[in-house]
């Protein structure tokens, strides 16, 4: 079996996986909905208390005044960036390099709403106040992503973020945050949603990464911009007669962790750590901001795969399912805290990254 494939299966199999929040299977779904009137009625095409109740919600949560439910963040997003070209009459938008939009979703800003795109600062940083003074362009929207998830989830100051927001409500440039994972860095922000949320004109946060729930996201504004998404979500096809199962699940998902983002910062530090004492081993961030980072080594994925194989086969510890190439010299992996990872007894991680550090001393020599 190829080894790609060895160490995919055995993370699998193995009794301790470290990162994320459990299996995604129908023992999930059942746990989701069995709290749930059986009587409680579906929504129809956007429409109901199912849908607008939770809308409502996180419209508060969020301190917008309006949230629209979106079974995608990549329909979402979309979406957002159009609403603000079309408002401006200006069909350019500005990002970093590694936005989702522009590396993940197939052109589909471009494709299908003809909408440009400037790329903000080197791809290996964030995007600074500077750089966005220096944009030497005009652009309708300016989308910031917390944390920046390619670059291993690093994040701005908080006053940097309030600077860049001043500087564009002065330019008249819209400000719109990739919040998939917003919920993960208000820890280390120590602020809440809508104390982080109120900088931005338009918010996407995701329902399925750190929340947890089966898919779907939320796009959250003033009222005329939700209108207006409520109407682009139907022409993309986005507004399925029901979309309830997403929307319970995302609920109940919400409500169940809502509390434990501060638990998954501190694990993703602690597990953090315990890679950088490792040798050769180098996390991005070096100290977590939010619950996930990215792990480095300066050696190729087929030399890393084997060293991940064996700390899975021999402790039981699964550390991760997958490794990929930087170049022809170096590999890295992502790690996202959830669940797990405060279910896994401490011992068994010494272990593992006992095995590891002695694995990864010999395979560099
Ligand atoms: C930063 C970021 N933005 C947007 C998305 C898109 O979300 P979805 O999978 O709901 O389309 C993702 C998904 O991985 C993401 O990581």
């Amino acid at each position: 079996m190829e080894l790609s494939k060895k160490l995919r299966e055995a993370y699998k199999a193995c009794a301790h996986q470290v990162p994320g929040n459990g299996p995604r299977n129908i023992g999930v779904l059942k746990q989701a909905f069995a709290e749930i009137d059986a009587g409680l009625e579906s929504d129809t095409y956007g429409k109901g208390p199912v849908i607008e109740d939770f809308e409502n919600k996180m419209a508060g949560v969020l301190g917008k005044e309006k949230a629209v439910f979106f079974p995608s963040g990549t329909m979402a997003q979309q979406i957002a960036m159009r609403i603000w070209c079309d408002e401006l009459s200006l069909h350019k938008v500005a990002y970093h390099p590694l936005c989702h939009l522009e590396i993940h979703e197939e052109d589909g800003l471009k494709k299908l709403h003809r909408i440009e795109s400037v790329l903000l600062a080197d791809k290996n940083r964030l995007i600074t106040l500077a750089d966005v003074q220096e944009l030497g362009s005009d652009v309708a929207c300016l989308l910031l992503e917390l944390p920046q998830r390619e670059i291993g989830g690093e994040l701005p100051e908080f006053d940097e973020l309030v600077a860049i927001s001043d500087y564009c409500r002065e330019e008249g440039i819209k400000l719109h945050m990739d919040g998939a994972r917003l919920f993960e860095v208000l820890p280390y922000y120590q602020k809440t949603a809508a104390e982080v949320c109120q900088l931005f004109d338009s918010v996407y946060i995701s329902l399925y990464k750190g929340v947890g729930g089966i898919a779907g996201a939320i796009l959250a504004g003033s009222e005329p911009f939700a209108k207006e998404a409520f109407i682009w979500k139907r022409r993309h096809g986005g507004d399925l007669i029901s979309l309830y199962p997403y929307i319970l699940s995302a609920d109940y998902s919400f409500e169940k962790r809502r509390d434990r983002f501060p638990a998954y910062l501190n694990g993703a530090r602690e597990l953090a750590a315990m890679y950088n004492g490792c040798h050769g081993v180098r996390t991005r961030p070096l100290v977590p901001v939010s619950n996930m980072f990215h792990v480095h080594f300066p050696l190729p994925k087929e030399k890393i795969e084997p060293v991940f194989l064996a700390v899975v086969e021999e402790t039981g510890v699964g550390l991760t399912a997958v490794v990929y190439a930087v170049d022809e010299e170096s590999s890295y992996f992502e790690i996202s805290i959830g669940d797990n990872y405060g279910t896994i007894p401490k011992e068994k991680l010494q272990q593992a990254f006992s095995l590891l550090d002695e694995k990864m001393e010999v395979t560099l020599r």
